[in-house]
């Protein structure tokens, strides 16, 4: 079943096309890499899913109904959860606060009450190993820290469809490995239906994803299963090429 469909998806900042006539489709359950160098689009892509800008051209389906015009607020409780490349922490509110917050908007929305919330907060700490850090005000945080959060933030929401832009960045090797194992079995576990993801890191695309998306200069070059992907000489160019990059 298709869970997101993108028909010719078109974002412009004045002349700048940052994403260029993409469509896309991303079935329930499946784990897909977003990838590409710097300002290909990836960010603004996300963007444009969870609602924070519309689309110029082009139309975005969730479980078959149209979002396009939809503010991010009504899409996080159709179950649209995503993490920020730059955290977005409330500061000066708790580890507990901050990931209670995901469980009060997102798809459990009202039917939660604030200690219901905190529980959801709890379980999350517990299995992010933020144990230690729980009554810390969220900007005392590490970098590293501030992501953990922050994909606790978006699993407190209980997405079907969780967005995770560069998540991972910064983080150690063997980090890295461990969160790719969490995140596939949180995603199993709480049975949300897919996990797209954006990482320059490949290590975490390949232990990961079922398939992969490149983008380059905001228009979709491959989507494609990992391996093939990685392989096509398009991807080599762009990334290892003279035309790659900015
Ligand atoms: N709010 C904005 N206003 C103007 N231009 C923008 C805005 N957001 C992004 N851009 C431009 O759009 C293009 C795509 O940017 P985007 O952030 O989506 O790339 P990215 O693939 O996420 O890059 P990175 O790997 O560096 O995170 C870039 O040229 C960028 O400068
Ligand atoms: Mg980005």
């Amino acid at each position: 079943m298709t869970l997101l469909q993108l028909d010719n998806v078109t974002k412009r900042f004045g002349g700048l096309v940052a994403v260029d006539h993409v469509s896309l489709e991303i079935d329930a359950g499946q784990f897909v890499g977003i990838v590409g160098p710097n300002g290909s689009g990836k960010t603004t892509l996300f963007n444009l899913i969870s609602g924070v800008f519309f689309p110029e051209e082009g139309r975005i389906y969730f479980e078959g109904a149209d979002i396009t015009r939809m503010p991010p607020y009504k899409r996080a409780p159709l179950g649209i959860g995503r993490t920020f490349q730059i955290p977005r922490p409330f500061s000066s509110a708790t580890v507990r606060e901050n990931i209670a917050v995901g469980a009060m908007f997102g798809t459990l929305g009202k039917k939660l009450t604030v200690d219901d919330s905190m529980d959801v907060a709890d379980q999350l700490i517990e299995k992010l190993d933020l144990t230690a850090h729980r009554e810390k005000a969220a900007g005392t945080l590490t970098p590293v820290e501030k992501k953990l959060m922050e994909i606790g933030r978006a699993l407190a929401m209980k997405p079907k469809l969780l967005l995770m832009d560069e998540a991972m960045a910064g983080m150690h090797p063997s980090d890295i490995d461990q969160m790719v194992a969490f995140t596939r079995q949180i995603a199993e576990e709480e049975n949300i239906s897919i996990v797209a993801m954006v990482e320059h890191i490949m290590r975490a695309v390949i232990g990961m994803a079922e398939k992969v998306i490149v983008l380059h200069q905001g228009a979709k070059l491959v989507d494609a299963p990992t391996q093939e992907a990685l392989k096509d000489p398009k991807v080599v160019e762009v990334y290892l090429g003279g035309s790659g990059g900015r």
